[in-house]
């Protein structure tokens, strides 16, 4: 299967850049053999839409709400990102988890709307520093994936993504080494057989560069990468993308 590679701009980015970001995968189109998705605040979305119909790189947001619609001032559904021509949601990011205090129960909600809505929700999961130096990871990381294991059924959950995000690693420059992120994958994708559950795909994320994705994909349980701070240029998105495709 081709690696997937997420790029998340979380709030940056500027309609310049989309383009320019477009044009740097467009320039090197034929040396990538990996999926290229793009994870990018709504005002870019009628841009991405129109740029980037017929490129094969498909995109979506980072967030929608758990309800179609409603009186919810300043959030966006999964039924008007699909209406635009989103294709996936980032559901749970550590930051939003955070910031905008979302629950496991509520990350479930959001998995169930973009299911409904023909999404493909990216969930994300990680601990804290904390819970890895008090040996607490597996147990952060099954409370999380089992919140969502309860609300979709066994052979849904091929419809996901997974993103393991070990909170440390995130825009800090220290990634999880390719052995540390194997240990958790595996975990993921063994608990979730053992449920009967249809595996989906994992992608890790946390100072993932060109330099280093090569290594993170060489895992056997490692299907791809959610880019930050990485995905904030163009040129080395670019030739991250193509190092993913390589191996
Ligand atoms: P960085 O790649 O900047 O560490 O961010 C990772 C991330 O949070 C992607 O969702």
């Amino acid at each position: 299967m081709r690696p997937l590679v997420v790029a998340n701009w979380k709030m940056n980015g500027s309609e310049p850049m989309l383009r320019s970001l477009v044009q740097a995968l467009g320039e090197r189109q034929n040396e990538i053999a990996a999926e290229v998705v793009l994870a990018l605040p709504a005002p870019f979305f009628s841009l991405a839409r129109a740029l980037l119909h017929s490129s094969g790189i498909t995109w979506g947001g980072q967030n929608i709400h758990s309800l179609k619609e409603g009186a919810f001032t300043g959030e966006i559904s999964g039924k008007m990102l699909t209406e635009m021509g989103g294709r996936w949601s980032l559901i749970g990011h550590s930051e939003r988890r955070a910031f905008a205090a979302e629950t496991d129960e509520l990350v479930a909600d959001k998995v169930l709307a973009c299911l409904d809505m023909g999404l493909t929700p990216i969930v994300c999961l990680g601990e804290h520093l904390e819970d890895r130096e008090q040996g607490k990871t597996i147990q952060v990381i099954d409370r999380q994936l089992q919140a969502v294991m309860s609300v979709v059924r066994p052979e849904e959950m091929k419809n996901l993504v997974f993103a393991y995000e070990p909170i440390w690693a995130i825009g800090t420059g220290q990634e999880a080494t390719p052995e540390m992120a194997q240990a958790v994958h595996h975990h993921l994708k063994d608990k979730m057989a053992t449920k009967g559950s249809n595996c989906p795909s994992i992608l890790y994320g946390g100072s993932v560069k060109a330099e280093n994705v090569s290594g993170l994909l060489a895992m056997p349980d490692i299907d791809g990468v959610l880019v930050g701070g990485a995905s904030l240029d163009p040129e080395g998105f670019a030739a991250l993308c193509v190092n993913a495709g390589q191996g």
